[in-house]
């Protein structure tokens, strides 16, 4: 079996491997660009991890992994653009550095990059694979469009919160750890345990990036911090804010809510303290905790020995102390 480390270094050096000798090098450089970034590359490596639980040498199925960062870096592109986000793996985005054309383009063709590296498969599992690949695909659409059809709501509740993140976070990481299992031969039963495993890590994992986005260390998150605060994201802190608030801390909460000029800094600075007085991180880290031993139990009902779950287990483990 393979270290998540030695796995890491695959992927990274897999990522650098590619050559985009096609024309115009305008359309190719930005894509060249945010893949060089750094990423944490949590989805092709839990995929390999997955394919590894079952069979030896993962780096057999390199390529379809690096098909699925390839997908999550053209989701990047566009959400940034979507979210109005300056700075990402601490340099400028795609649409700061050059401009929003560029990153709805240059996106374009990462997603048509991303079919074309996942389809490098054993032909006997592309039908299963593409067909994941693509419900996949069309759930982190729908997600990404109730996250911005939620930001004009205040009505939004607990659960459509969780339902919006699955789609728009979770389901990739499933789809990653599914595909790695799928392209092992492991059983259907397996597979979806593995499924079920990534969607319960996923709503942790995005339970945590907003978190950060408000509690991060700004130096170390690689983004900026309050982006969510900005632009009135609601997320799981800002919905049990409003929900647990006394009369005039939730008074003041929709005042920078409905408010149309702002300083950012200011509304980020008084939301902060708002959640601190509620009381806002510590709910959030329970509830993280909660979504991540739900996951940590359905990796233990995979069919496989425990020693050999271990490496998965660990990365889990660190993901889930992550700073950036
Ligand atoms: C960012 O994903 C988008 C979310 C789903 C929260 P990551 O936190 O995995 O970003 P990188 O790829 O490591 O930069
Ligand atoms: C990102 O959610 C989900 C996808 C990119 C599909 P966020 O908007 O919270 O991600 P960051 O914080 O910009 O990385
Ligand atoms: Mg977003
Ligand atoms: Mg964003
Ligand atoms: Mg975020």
């Amino acid at each position: 079996m393979m270290t998540s480390a030695e796995i890491l270094k695959v992927v990274n050096q897999g990522l650098e491997s590619l050559s985009y000798n096609r024309k115009p090098t305008s359309l190719y450089e930005p894509i060249r660009y945010v893949l060089s970034l750094g990423g944490k590359r949590i989805r092709p490596v839990l995929m390999l991890l997955s394919y590894n639980l079952f069979k030896d040498n993962p780096e057999t199925i390199l390529m379809p992994a690096l098909g699925l960062e390839t997908y999550h870096n053209y989701t990047l592109l566009h959400d940034d653009l979507m979210d109005n986000a300056d700075v990402r793996r601490g340099c400028p985005t795609v649409h700061k550095k050059w401009d929003a054309n560029t990153a709805i383009l240059s996106g374009d063709s990462m997603l048509v990059l991303a079919y074309q590296r996942v389809a490098q498969c054993e032909a006997q599992f592309l039908p299963q694979v593409l067909h994941l690949f693509t419900e996949t695909a069309l759930e982190i659409g729908e997600g990404q469009q109730f996250d911005m059809d939620f930001e004009s709501r205040c009505d939004v509740t607990e659960d459509e919160y969780i339902e919006m993140i699955r789609l728009k976070t979770s389901v990739l990481l499933a789809c990653a750890l599914k595909m790695g299992a799928l392209l092992a031969g492991a059983s259907d039963k397996d597979a979806d345990l593995l499924y079920q495993f990534g969607e319960k890590i996923g709503l942790a994992f995005q339970l945590q990036d907003d978190l950060l986005d408000v509690y991060g260390n700004p130096k170390v998150f690689g983004k900026a911090i309050g982006g969510d605060i900005t632009s009135n994201k609601k997320t799981y802190m800002l919905i049990n804010a409003v929900n647990r608030a006394n009369d005039a801390q939730r008074a003041e909460l929709l005042k920078w809510i409905e408010a149309k000029q702002f300083d950012r800094a200011e509304k980020v600075a008084a939301v902060t303290r708002l959640y601190d007085e509620i009381g806002i991180r510590q709910l959030c880290e329970e509830k993280i905790n909660f979504y991540f031993e739900q996951g940590k139990q359905l990796l233990e009902q995979v069919n496989v020995s425990s020693d050999r779950k271990e490496v998965l287990r660990q990365y889990t483990n660190a993901m889930m102390h992550r700073e950036k």
